[in-house]
């Protein structure tokens, strides 16, 4: 629904919204801090936060008890000690653009009675994306360190913080009380090693470093906080016993010489034009620095300008920070690089220097295709202008969502002289068979089908994805160790069932291989086997044709009920004038372009074979006719909080494949309610009006027992 702006508001209007952003942005502070799984980007955060400021400056009367103006962070976990901060741990408010920070300003010398031209100093340093942490010295030791929690009352860490190296254990000449607070932070080197290290273990990878270095901290074994490379960099305080200085200034480099990290590009600025310049050089420099910051916060220089300022309900009055513009970022392009996928599409793929973008490490980007690189678009009109894409150019990515990073301009100013334009090539870079492009295409393709290794393997690691065999402990890894091997290979999914009676008749078997034993072999088998008796729909979605997705596949498995039926009426349909083909197109969501990628298959020799190989290993299930039988047929679903196992429209649509009816929210006429991670008030509203509420395995299994 389109937002009404804040002035068409009526006080109902602005009730309602109220409680829905209060609902939102609590559950996404949960997900979040409580979690360290963000089920929002912090620019919609900030952008909800932001409106509920806006409704909450009309009308004040509606300030929520459980306002999220009021709230920082989240409260503490189970199974972490609670510590009470001797001063809250507050957040800051946020400048989206020079005129916020010019009412900054502005709102400071009001406050404080300077006039224009009094001067007014402030630092200026970057803003780390990580988490606080505030570490309590007493006569010099570390006897406390805790995380901000709800900013009253945080968790104890403080066996976890004595493993970060940066923070120091014992401090020489220190005040007897002294708080020291500042951020623990991954460097983007860390992080791709720690996720590289966890993914050979097979252990949880993070979505960035801020959630990596949250993810370490808050262990409850402080040796797996040990082993994860953990920084820190001081930038305040809490409680002190004498003050550390006159000016925030040089407060910090006391703490510096305390024996903490300071971060070096912290400059004392005497103007805000000055402050602006600082944020754009930091901005400038944003990719370079090797770990994620998200802004440049500014302070009141003048400590004591800064007792007088004080503090807002969970914000100082003598800081801000100046926000980057989200999910927007510049960097270099290092390398463009052709993928062939399963349906043999050449794809070119940007390498970029990593960059961190609305929170996530961004290492590659699409480049869509040739005319896209070219700077025109599918109708042969000029995009960015007409400027191309070169490797060594400077380019702007975005992100939207969860979609894939992709380029949106680039900078000719920095364009390398001795750069030539990008050649995207005619031959396929796996196979060398011509790649062409058909006419009203805009993808080139390899003509090469099953020969070409890249479009076999894409094609086998489709096979075994999730929604079509999801086979356990065969996945893309496995699945291109297997390829390549020599002995024991898979190259067509009728391999995989073929497997075990192959390695009965090897040498050297599965189980004496490095990175195998008895039992993972044993257990790889097991779950092949499970996997022979499989419902039509997703077998016909797991031989990955081009144009056949999940949805579309049920659909067709429904309509012709048994596998050998559907197989036998493709062989009609090739033929327009039959019957069969204008039934094919009556099944809903079947167009021309489906119903001849389905036939093309069924009549190209290999192909054909290579499926009847298949099925001849599986027993096919027919499929489930809709509504009648499915547990969930007719029943209203609520999907709420962050899923972890399938997006919300792959949600959406399994259900409602299955006949179930999904609706956004929660109501007496409301079945069953699936709650994933940080589900908040439709989860109190379920149980409120005594609607069936589960987690998303609980559902998984009751769809997938089907
Ligand atoms: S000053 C009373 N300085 O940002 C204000 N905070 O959004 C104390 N942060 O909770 C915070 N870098 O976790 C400050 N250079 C910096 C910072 C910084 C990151 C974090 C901190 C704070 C959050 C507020």
């Amino acid at each position: 629904m389109a937002k009404l702006s804040i002035a068409d508001l009526t006080i109902d209007d602005a009730r309602a919204e109220l409680a829905e952003l209060a609902a939102k942005l609590n559950a996404a502070n949960v997900a979040y801090h409580g979690k360290d799984a963000p089920s929002i980007s912090d620019a919609e955060f900030d952008a909800l936060k932001r409106r509920n400021a806006e409704i909450e400056q009309r009308f004040p009367d509606l300030i929520r008890a459980d306002s999220p103006s009021k709230q920082i962070g989240a409260p503490v976990q189970d199974g972490f000690t609670k510590v009470t901060h001797a001063q809250r741990m507050m957040s800051l408010g946020n400048a989206f653009n020079d005129e916020d920070v010019s009412d900054f300003d502005q709102s400071i010398r009001k406050y404080l009675g300077l006039a224009d031209s009094a001067p007014l100093a402030f630092t200026a340093e970057p803003k780390i994306d990580g988490l606080s942490l505030s570490l309590r010295y007493e006569s010099g030791q570390l006897v406390q360190a805790a995380t901000r929690g709800d900013g009253a009352v945080g968790e104890g860490v403080l066996a976890n913080a004595k493993t970060i190296t940066d923070i120091p254990q014992e401090i020489a000449n220190a005040p007897d009380i002294l708080e020291v607070r500042g951020e623990v932070y991954m460097s983007h080197e860390d992080f791709a090693f720690l996720n590289a290290r966890q993914t050979e273990r097979g252990g949880k990878t993070f979505a960035n470093p801020r959630n990596a270095a949250a993810g370490s901290l808050r262990q409850l074994d402080s040796e797996i906080t040990k082993s994860r490379p953990l920084k820190f960099f001081a930038y305040a305080w809490g409680e002190i016993s004498e003050p550390l200085a006159q000016t925030q200034f040089l407060a910090i480099a006391r703490l510096k010489e305390f024996g903490f990290q300071t971060n070096p590009f912290t400059k004392r600025i005497q103007t805000t034009a000055e402050l602006i310049a600082h944020y754009r050089a930091i901005e400038q420099d944003r990719a370079d620095l090797g770990y994620d910051i998200d802004g440049v916060v500014y302070k009141v220089d003048d400590l004591s300008y800064q007792s007088r300022l004080g503090f807002r309900a969970t914000t100082p009055r003598w800081a801000i920070a100046h926000k980057f513009p989200a999910e927007l970022a510049w960097t270099h392009l290092e390398a463009i690089d052709i993928q062939v996928g399963r349906t043999g599409a050449l794809s070119p793929v940007a390498r970029l220097t990593p960059i961190t973008v609305g929170g996530v490490v961004v290492s590659n980007a699409t480049l869509h295709n040739e005319d896209y690189i070219e700077g025109r678009d599918s109708n042969g009109a000029p995009i960015r202008e007409g400027r191309d894409i070169r490797v060594g150019d400077w380019v702007q990515i975005y992100r939207a969502g969860d979609v894939i990073p992709k380029i949106r301009d680039v900078d000719l100013s920095k364009r390398p002289k001795e750069s030539v334009p990008f050649e995207f090539p005619s031959l396929c870079p796996e196979c060398d068979s011509p790649a062409v492009r058909e006419e009203g295409d805009a993808i080139r393709r390899c003509t090469g089908g099953l020969t070409c290794p890249a479009q076999a393997v894409e094609k086998l690691k489709h096979f075994v994805s999730r929604g079509a065999f999801d086979i356990d402990g065969l996945g893309a890894k496995q699945i291109e160790m297997f390829y390549h091997d020599k002995g024991l290979s898979i190259r067509e999914p009728a391999d995989i069932f073929t497997l075990k009676q192959r390695d009965a008749a090897q040498l050297t078997k599965l189980k004496n291989r490095e990175g195998w034993g008895a039992k993972s072999a044993e257990k790889l088998f097991d779950a092949i086997d499970a996997r022979r008796n499989i419902g039509f729909g997703r077998v016909l979605y797991a031989l990955g044709l081009r144009h056949v997705g999940a949805q579309s596949a049920a659909l067709i498995a429904r309509h012709y009920g048994s596998w050998t039926a559907f197989v036998d009426a493709m062989d009609e349909a090739k033929d327009p004038t039959n019957a069969a083909w204008n039934t094919l197109l009556s099944i809903d969501g079947v167009g021309e372009v489906m119903a001849n990628s389905l036939i093309a298959a069924f009549q190209n020799e290999a192909e054909r074979a290579s499926i009847t190989r298949l099925s001849d290993e599986l027993t096919i299930e027919d499929a489930e006719q809709p509504d009648t039988d499915s547990p969930v047929a007719g029943k209203i679903v609520v999907f709420t909080g962050t899923l972890e196992k399938m997006t919300r429209a792959e949600a959406k649509a399994r259900a409602e494949s299955l006949g179930a009816k999904v609706s956004g929210s929660v109501s007496a006429k409301t079945d069953i309610l699936v709650a994933g991670l940080g589900a908040g008030s439709k989860a109190k509203k379920a149980l409120e009006l005594g609607v069936q509420t589960m987690d998303e395995d609980t559902w998984l299994s009751l769809i997938e027992a089907l």
